[in-house]
């Protein structure tokens, strides 16, 4: 949260910051640092002019950002850094999962440092969980890569599953996996889809297409210009047909039923593709369609704001109680986990128009100085961690141990629902500041950025409340 008397030109403008939080785990104690590496862009464009809005979510629009370079990071003396890292064993097999898991080595450990024992519940949402599903589809595949099965029968599924979550387990990974992400055996299994098999699968389905669409997604476009996601649901939709009769067809569209055999059948689709492309194509391109899914929602959960709604009802000016209930209000629901930047943008959007219900219909975002950065985890007691809107991962490293990315685009106001700064963010720009990360990881390489600052503080401090 910033000060009430923040400084509103530093708060109007959108530049980018990239923290690179290394998280240190120590022994018992669990002494956690980050390190943080600032680099504010040089030179932005005045102008992003966008295209295409994304399914329904926002219209397209501009935005202006001026830049303004300002640290707001105290330069403090370097904590002492415990670099640890997960201890790992063998892990315990049930033997009855006949799967060589050296072919999918690399895709496990990706998965096991992305849903890290200490950081799993903060990262589930954008970061473990779409990789568990994505090994999930892989290994799937992979068991089935000698028969002409897609799927796992429910027995071979118990049995491999809980070795999956063993050996996960035993690379570093937190254990309540399952309940966290929701999955389950019976994931492998293709459930109530009546393909199960390669032959009948081809058969059925335009394969070129599946495969033009499928295999090589595009991180930019997929989001906004879906090419992927559709071919994958007219697969899903043809095999959930299959041996259904005429009747069955034009009475059920819709029904429960249907969606439920559907959404089996997308299993059976990603098993599909998985056969068809590299583990680490396949992992790509399914990361990129659960980011598309992930970044269309909030995920974090509001209780009732009455006491803000108390506060804040016919405020027009800036008002000391008004502003101390939202604080109190955000700086409790920013505990919650780390969010990207696009789901910071739904998350104010959520919560202005339950304000809005309740009666506040001045922008007391603006009011009060909300910034999107408010509504993730906050690093520096003050500074909001913004996952990057792209898949991204926990980084593993032998030297600084777990590490993440942020992206501080903090200085974009909290839009406030209807308001002219709604309109003026998109989630659906690959030419926009906000999300256009790629862009920006060139701009790092080919150095157009002027300042970079390293600072090291202990994880304790920032978020103790949140780990233990
Ligand atoms: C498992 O696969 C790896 C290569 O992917 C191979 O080197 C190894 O021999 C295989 N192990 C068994 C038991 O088949
Ligand atoms: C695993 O995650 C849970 C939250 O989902 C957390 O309470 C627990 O401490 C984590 N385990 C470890 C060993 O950090
Ligand atoms: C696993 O199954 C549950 C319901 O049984 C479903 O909600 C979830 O989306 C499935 N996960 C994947 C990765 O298919
Ligand atoms: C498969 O889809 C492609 C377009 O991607 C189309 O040209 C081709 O005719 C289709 N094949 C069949 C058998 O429908
Ligand atoms: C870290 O790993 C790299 C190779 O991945 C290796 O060259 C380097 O020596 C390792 N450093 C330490 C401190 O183990």
């Amino acid at each position: 949260m910033e000060p009430l008397i923040a400084d509103s030109h530093l708060r109007s403008t959108i530049y980018r910051r990239f923290l690179i939080f290394a998280i240190w785990l120590c022994g018992f104690q669990q002494v956690v640092s980050q390190e943080v590496v600032l680099k504010p862009k040089s030179s932005v464009p005045d102008k992003f002019v966008l295209s295409d809005p994304p399914a329904g979510l926002f219209d397209p629009i501009e935005i202006s950002p001026a830049v303004i370079p300002h640290n707001p990071y105290p330069v403090e003396p370097l904590p002492p850094m415990y670099p640890s890292f997960p201890s790992t064993y063998e892990p315990i097999l049930t033997g009855k999962c006949p799967v060589n898991f050296s072919s999918i080595s690399d895709i496990v450990d990706k998965t096991a440092s992305d849903c890290s024992a200490p950081l799993a519940a903060l990262v589930g949402n954008v970061i473990c969980c779409p990789q568990v599903n994505s090994l999930m589809h892989i290994f799937q595949a992979t068991y089935s890569s000698e028969s002409d099965m897609l799927v796992l029968h429910q027995a071979a599924a118990n049995d491999c599953f809980s070795d999956v979550m063993s050996i996960l387990a035993s690379r570093g990974a937190n254990s309540t996996i399952p309940a966290l992400c929701s999955v389950k055996p019976s994931n492998l299994t293709g459930g109530s889809c009546p393909v199960k098999d390669i032959t009948s699968f081809e058969k059925t389905v335009n394969t070129s297409k599946l495969l033009d669409a499928c295999s090589a997604v595009d991180p930019l476009k997929e989001c906004c210009r879906p090419v992927c996601q559709p071919a994958i649901m007219e697969a899903a939709l043809r095999i959930s047909l299959v041996g259904a009769s005429m009747l069955e067809i034009f009475n059920i569209p819709g029904s429960g039923t249907t969606i439920s055999v559907v959404n089996d059948c997308k299993g059976v689709v990603y098993a599909w593709l998985s056969r068809k492309l590299s583990p680490e194509a396949a992992n790509a391109a399914f990361r990129i369609l659960s980011g598309c899914k992930v970044n269309k929602v909030c995920p974090l959960t509001f209780e009732e704001p009455s006491s803000v709604i108390k506060a804040c009802r016919d405020v027009a000016s800036p008002n000391p109680s008004c502003c101390a209930s939202l604080n109190t209000y955000i700086a409790a629901i920013q505990k919650q986990m780390l969010i990207t930047n696009r789901q910071a943008i739904n998350c104010a959007t959520l919560f202005g128009s339950m304000l809005q219900k309740g009666g506040v219909m001045t922008n007391v975002y603006e009011l009060c100085d909300v910034d999107l950065k408010d509504f993730s985890l906050q690093a520096y007691g003050q500074q909001g961690c913004l996952l990057r809107s792209l898949p991204a991962d926990i980084v593993l490293d032998n030297v600084t141990g777990f590490s993440f990315t942020c992206d501080l685009s903090d200085n974009i106001a909290a839009p406030w629902p209807s308001s002219s700064s709604l309109s003026s963010l998109s989630l659906c720009a690959p030419e926009m500041s906000l999300p256009a990360l790629p862009i920006a990881q060139t701009s790092r390489s080919s150095g157009s950025y002027g300042l970079e600052m390293r600072t090291l503080i202990p994880l304790m401090y920032l978020v103790s409340s949140l780990l233990f």
